[in-house]
Parts: structure tokens; sequence; C-alpha cells
């Protein structure tokens, strides 16, 4: 197992179930949010390798992976996306969902959220 450096305890990504899961999960929540009318707009006529790309990158904050992004790119990535509130709550209830459906426990799935939560501010424009 992997050790988080910080607390030495089990990192998150391990606890989701590690890089088999990944695919998996990225899969899931891809699907999710495409089939979703109320997010799938904004993902209208991009391909399919950045859409997934995308979720993966969503999913990477949420595992509190490698400091790829902070809130400066983030804001910088989806300026004049009018990303709403609402938008941002229905991606974090898909991923949601997706994670318990790959079994991992609630309080794991928790602590993934809140580190999701952490990017609202700086992607969201429209209030
Ligand atoms: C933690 C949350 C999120 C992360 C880490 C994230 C990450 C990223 C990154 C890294 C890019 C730049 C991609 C590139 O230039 O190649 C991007 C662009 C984009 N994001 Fe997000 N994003 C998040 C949330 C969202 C949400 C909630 C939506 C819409 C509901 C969204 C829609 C888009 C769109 C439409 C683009 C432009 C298309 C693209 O570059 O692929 N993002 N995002």
């Amino acid at each position: 197992m992997i050790a988080n450096r910080k607390d030495s305890s089990v990192s998150l990504y391990e606890q989701v179930g590690g890089e088999a899961a990944i695919g998996a999960l990225v899969d899931s929540f891809y699907h999710r949010m495409l089939a979703d009318p109320e997010v799938n707009e904004w993902f209208r006529g991009i391909d399919l390798n950045r859409l997934k790309a995308h979720q993966r990158a969503f999913l990477a904050v949420g595992l509190g992976g490698p400091e790829a992004y902070d809130g400066r790119s983030m804001r910088t990535a989806h300026t004049g996306l009018a990303i709403t509130q609402d938008a941002y709550t229905t991606a974090v209830a898909h991923l949601t969902e997706a994670l318990i459906q790959l079994g991992v426990d609630e309080p794991i799935v928790c602590q993934v959220i809140k580190r999701i939560e952490t990017m609202r501010a700086a992607i969201v424009e429209v209030r």
C-alpha cells in the first residue's frame, strides 16, 4: 500500500481502489455527465479523449493527486464558460454516484467531495 507522505495514512487514491478502480470510475462518471442535459451542453463538440481527460482531471482533484491544479489555473481554464453553481453541483453528484456504485465507503466519498469543493469558487462564474 502507498502511504500518504503527510500523515502516513493510506492515500485517498488507494482507498478508492487504486489504479484498477480509476478507469472504471472515469468511465462511469463520463457516461453520467454526457447523459445529463443539466451539464452535457458544456461538453458538446469536445472529442472523447479530451472529455475523458477532463473527467480524469476532476477526479485527480478529488483524490488529491500531484498538485497539478490550483485555483488560479482552474479559474483561467474555465473563464468564459459560464459554469453555474447548479452545473458544478450536478457534476459533484455524478462523481458521488460513480464512487458509490464502485463500492467506495461513504466516509471516503465524503473526503473526495470535500476536495472537489475546494475548486468550486474558481470554476463557477454564474451564481
Ligand atoms: C474540480 C473540478 C474541475 C476540474 C479539475 C477541471 C479541469 C479542467 C481543465 C484542466 C481544463 C483545461 C483542459 C485543457 O485545456 O485541455 C478544463 C476545461 C473545461 N472544463 Fe473543467 N474542470 C472542473 C470542473 C468543470 C465543470 C463542473 C464543468 C462543467 C459542468 C467543466 C467544463 C469544462 C469545459 C467545457 C472546459 C473546456 C473544454 C476543454 O478544454 O476540454 N469543468 N477543466
